[in-house]
């Protein structure tokens, strides 16, 4: 019986779910000593929002973060989140600078990508699968797990069948929601394993209490990997404590061979800082408990705060209800999208609106608009044609890879960033957060010639000359 990987998610989702991302380089680089000597099947340690929070909150460079990661772990694989043909940021980008983004995440050190599309279209994880592929790193290609009518076994089975014909080295269950219940793992992980030979790991979010038993149940189906993080940085929001599933296996046909004792150590350098974000506010109790709301509507927990705060700014809080009747009715008009960043926040929005203006779609937001008319990808299942037709008229719709509609764009990106420019990768953090780059760019050079006046100095003279 094959044992059990467990990829530790502190430096990444954890921390990303329980404090907006905001543990500093300094912060984590003393646990990775101890980190690397594990034997965890990976450490997952870039990407998602750590890049945008590094610039925008930190003062740090990412690539930077990186590379002391991994100087800091020579011997574990480094894994990352990729948003398909987003990258780490919020549009598309062109072919371009998909694949110098990917050459650059490997360079520095990463092992292992995973690659996922809001709606799950393979499009939009094709340019990215093949430049990990073509710069030797590993392919994962990752679902987005939602439930809807159409989102059945057989559905994410093909879709995990195409991933593995499109060159995936894995595949991974990504509930981003915290959706996926025991029993439900149980039968998706045994139809994965039956169709695909790739291994199968599991991500999920322990916000409605679940995670530990549908990790359970799903390593007893034969899942490959999960997704843990640290005891003091797990549970809530993140991901189930890796303390705890290691101890659960230990033992058994799934054991994990972690060292408990060093995983102990680790959790005892974790809990002090704990304390920290606690006592100053960034860690919110609320984050800890149990939420089963996410359950209850099948939205993630996100979007539900989200929602209440859109309709208290309208003072129309007593329509909360009617909203979340009406989320499963804009899905269906949208062809079934699953609820993740951003085809939550434009459902969402869209479902708002379609309550209080009293009459559904009489106003219809801009993103609405782009989903119908193909710039996101392919639904699910595909728009009616009536739907479309009262939504974008006689507007032709998008039906090839929207990516394929972009020029390339790395050099124009290089023109516009050369004042800022002190390395390659300099390019890419402009790329993908433009202002907030060159606000971090500016600081980074001013501190520069603060703290090294041979630099101003020559400056100075070049200038007079
Ligand atoms: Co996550």
């Amino acid at each position: 019986m094959a044992k059990v990987g467990i990829t530790e998610t502190v430096i990444r989702d954890a921390h990303q779910s329980l404090i907006a991302t905001r543990m500093t380089t300094e912060e984590i680089l003393p646990a990775l000593s101890m980190m690397d000597k594990v034997g965890y099947h990976s450490i997952e340690a870039w990407g998602g929002a750590t890049f945008d929070s590094c610039l925008r909150f930190l003062n740090e460079d990412p690539w930077e973060r990186l590379r002391k990661i991994r100087e800091a772990a020579p011997n574990t694989k480094l894994q990352m989140l990729f948003r398909g043909q987003n990258i780490l940021g919020y549009r598309h980008y062109a072919d371009d600078v998909v694949e110098y983004f990917v050459q650059k995440s490997i360079a520095n050190g990463i092992d292992i990508i995973r690659i996922f599309d809001a709606l799950n279209d393979i499009r939009n994880l094709e340019t990215a699968i093949n430049a990990t592929k073509k710069e030797g790193g590993h392919v994962q290609a990752a679902i987005s797990y939602t439930i809807s009518p159409v989102h059945d076994i057989p559905f994410f089975v093909k879709l995990a069948k195409e991933y593995e014909n499109c060159g995936a080295d894995s595949i991974c269950i990504k509930d981003m929601a915290g959706l996926l219940i025991p029993y439900e793992a149980e039968k998706l992980v045994k139809e994965l394993k039956k169709e695909v030979k790739i291994p199968i790991q599991l991500h999920t979010h322990y916000t409605s209490g679940v995670a530990s038993m549908t990790y359970l149940k799903a390593i007893e189906a034969g899942v490959d990997v999960v997704d843990c993080a640290i005891s003091p940085m797990a549970l809530g929001t993140s991901q189930p404590a890796t303390e705890t599933i290691v101890k659960t296996l230990e033992g058994t046909d799934f054991d994990t061979d972690l060292d408990l004792s060093l995983l102990s150590d680790i959790a005892d350098y974790f809990k002090p800082l704990r304390e920290k974000y606690l006592d100053s506010g960034l860690m919110n109790t609320k984050v800890l408990g149990v939420d089963i709301n996410t359950l209850k509507y099948q939205v993630p927990g996100g979007m539900l705060s989200n929602l209440v705060s859109q309709l208290k700014q309208q003072g129309k809080e007593d329509k909360f209800d009617e909203v979340l009747r009406e989320i499963p009715k804009v899905r269906e008009d949208l062809g079934w999208l699953p609820l993740v960043t951003p085809t939550s926040q434009i459902v969402g929005t869209q479902a708002v609106l379609n309550v209080i203006m009293g009459e559904r779609y009489k106003m219809i937001s801009k993103e609405t608009k782009g989903i119908v008319k193909g710039e996101y990808g392919r639904t699910p299942v595909p728009i009616t044609e009536e739907f479309r037709k009262m939504v974008i008229g006689d507007e032709e719709p998008i039906t090839c890879r929207p990516a394929d509609l972009l020029e390339p764009e790395l050099d124009k990106l290089k023109r516009e960033a050369a004042e800022y420019i002190e390395q390659d990768e300099d390019v890419l953090s402009y790329a993908l957060f433009g202002q907030v780059a060159e606000k971090f760019f500016q600081n980074r050079r001013a501190e520069k010639y603060k703290i090294d006046p041979d630099m101003v100095d020559m400056k100075e003279k070049v200038h007079y000359v």
